[in-house]
């Protein structure tokens, strides 16, 4: 039985991740900003056989909430085993060009706010040995792009950082887990056309319980992505500027 933080549990992928540990019987706590849903998902954890599901409302941009937030999830569950961390935006590229306090909100929900969690939480993790930090990042973190760079470039620097951090707890026993969703079909998506590569929640879910059972350090999910991201990746800067992507 696990003991998991679960940071931005609303989300459709988190949501459908927590359906899985719940199955296990694992206890969670799970953080996100709407009680009636947070609510809702208590119940529904408890169902389908979570030992124990605790629940906190917070806004994860209140920086000042953080390390109370970590220490309450400790002491509650009696220890951490996983923090999974699924928070993020999307906002409006359009919006973030115009008007640098629209992307300053969205570089601080997925990165800055994220490193400050991940501060806390690296030196918790760090003290006790062992454990796994699993962080929804994206492949839009892999290459910068016209229609989504402000997002993407939050997604990289959050990359690296995940990185880093993963060289530095190597030694201290502690796993720390990049997971990079291509196209999946959840509120965040609710307007884009959908096509072929597109999943449900469902899909990822299994894919990052999967990722944090094998201790694996970068998930491209589904696996796919990492053969489209490669050779995205690849294509001279020359021809990539004059794309229109
Ligand atoms: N969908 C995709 O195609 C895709 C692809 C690659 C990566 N991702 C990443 O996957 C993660 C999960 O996204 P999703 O697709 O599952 O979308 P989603 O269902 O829209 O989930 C986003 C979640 O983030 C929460 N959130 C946003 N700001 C918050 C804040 N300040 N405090 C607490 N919670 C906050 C939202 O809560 P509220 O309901 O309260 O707003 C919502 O539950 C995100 O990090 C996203 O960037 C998604």
């Amino acid at each position: 039985m696990k003991r998991i933080l679960i940071l931005g549990a609303t989300s459709a992928i988190a949501e459908q991740t927590a359906r899985i540990f719940a199955q296990r019987g694992d206890r969670m706590m799970l953080v996100a900003r709407n009680r009636d849903r947070l609510e809702a998902m208590r119940e529904d954890m408890q169902v389908r056989g979570a030992a124990t599901c605790e629940v906190s409302v917070t806004d994860l941009t209140d920086y000042a909430t953080h390390a109370g937030l970590i220490k309450t999830a400790y002491e509650k569950l009696e220890g951490l085993d996983i923090v999974l961390i699924a928070y993020g935006t999307l906002g409006s590229q359009k919006a973030g060009e115009k008007d640098f306090s629209v992307a300053m909100m969205e570089l601080q929900t997925n990165f800055t706010t994220v490193v400050s969690l991940l501060t806390l939480l690296a030196n918790l993790f760090e003290r006790q040995g062992r454990g796994s930090i699993a962080v929804i990042s994206s492949v839009a973190g892999d290459r910068g792009r016209q229609s989504n760079y402000v997002y993407g470039a939050a997604k990289g620097a959050l990359t690296i950082y995940l990185q880093g951090l993963r060289n530095r707890l190597a030694k201290s026993n502690v796993h720390v887990l990049t997971i990079k969703p291509g196209f999946v079909d959840t509120p965040m998506t609710r307007d884009f056309k959908k096509g072929l590569l597109w999943v449900g929640p469902d899909v990822i879910a299994r894919g990052i319980v999967k990722a944090i059972d094998k201790r694996k350090d970068v998930a491209y999910l589904p696996f796919f992505w990492r053969y489209i991201m490669f050779i995205i990746k690849i294509i001279p800067e020359r021809i990539f500027k004059r794309l229109s992507l």
